[in-house]
């Protein structure tokens, strides 16, 4: 393991739409080479020895676009986890999804079923974890952690003094994952836009200024400069520092 590189990169693949309209192609075709640079990724993660990454590829938000788009990009999943698995397998990677994927979410039943077949076919996978965040958004994913924390409160099976920053943690979806130490966001904008907002406490930003399917190892690379130039304190001082 190489502790000058981050053990947890987290991405927000934003970009996609804008790259298609410079070319005078539909948004979906962007989002189809977005899943191709998904796959580039996961790759180039393996042979970094990374061995977490969180994708943001459908938010809670995402739902308020036009029905073809989303009903496309939903298309695109499915295609890309079917064709996928194999190789997934043979790479060793393990996927795991995040976001509201409860029988009552907007989620059509066929990509639920798919979500829980690739999540229980690659469990026992080593080398890169890879969470695919999907129907996700911070603000929910928080929501409903408090909601089930305060139905073990009803039931009498926690008590509101025993609530702690690990026991929120273990409640939302990403329990068992660290938290991410990078987060990159494409296209240039400079937000979080709803992703991993408890998560991302005390993750370093970085802002490619490059559209997502256009995100190549050189753009991981220069990320990962910049992160190794960042001096991480998690609130503390540095020890040579003096009061
Ligand atoms: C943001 O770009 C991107 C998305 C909302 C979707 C991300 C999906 C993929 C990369 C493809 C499929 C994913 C998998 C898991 C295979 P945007 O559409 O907001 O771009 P814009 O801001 O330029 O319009």
């Amino acid at each position: 393991m190489n502790e000058h590189l981050p053990q947890h990169i987290a991405i927000i693949m934003d970009g996609n739409g804008r790259w298609a309209s410079k070319r005078g192609i539909s948004r979906l075709k962007g989002h189809a080479e977005g899943a191709e640079t998904v796959r580039r990724t996961c790759e180039e993660m393996l042979k970094l020895g990374i061995p977490y990454l969180t994708l943001y590829a459908f938010s809670t938000e995402n739902w308020k676009r036009a029905q073809e788009e989303v009903s496309g990009l939903f298309g695109l999943m499915k295609t890309y986890f079917r064709k996928e698995l194999s190789n997934l397998l043979k790479q060793n990677i393990r996927v795991r999804f995040i976001g509201d994927h409860s029988p009552t979410s907007r989620l059509e039943p066929e990509i639920l079923a798919l979500m829980q077949e690739v999540t229980q076919k690659t469990a026992a996978c080593t080398a890169l974890t890879a969470t695919f965040a999907i129907n996700y958004g911070g603000q929910d994913e928080i929501t409903r952690a408090v909601q089930s924390l305060a139905q073990q409160i009803t039931v009498g099976q926690l008590k509101p003094h025993e609530i702690t920053p690990d026991i929120i943690s273990g409640a939302l979806d990403t329990a068992g994952t660290p938290p991410p130490d990078l987060i990159i966001r494409t296209s240039g904008e400079q937000r979080l836009s709803n992703f991993l907002l408890w998560q991302a406490a005390y993750a370093e930003l970085y802002f490619a200024d490059v559209s997502w399917p256009d995100f190549q190892a050189t753009h991981l690379q220069a990320a990962l400069s910049a992160y190794t130039t960042r001096q991480r304190r998690f609130g503390a001082v540095p020890s040579t520092t003096a009061a």
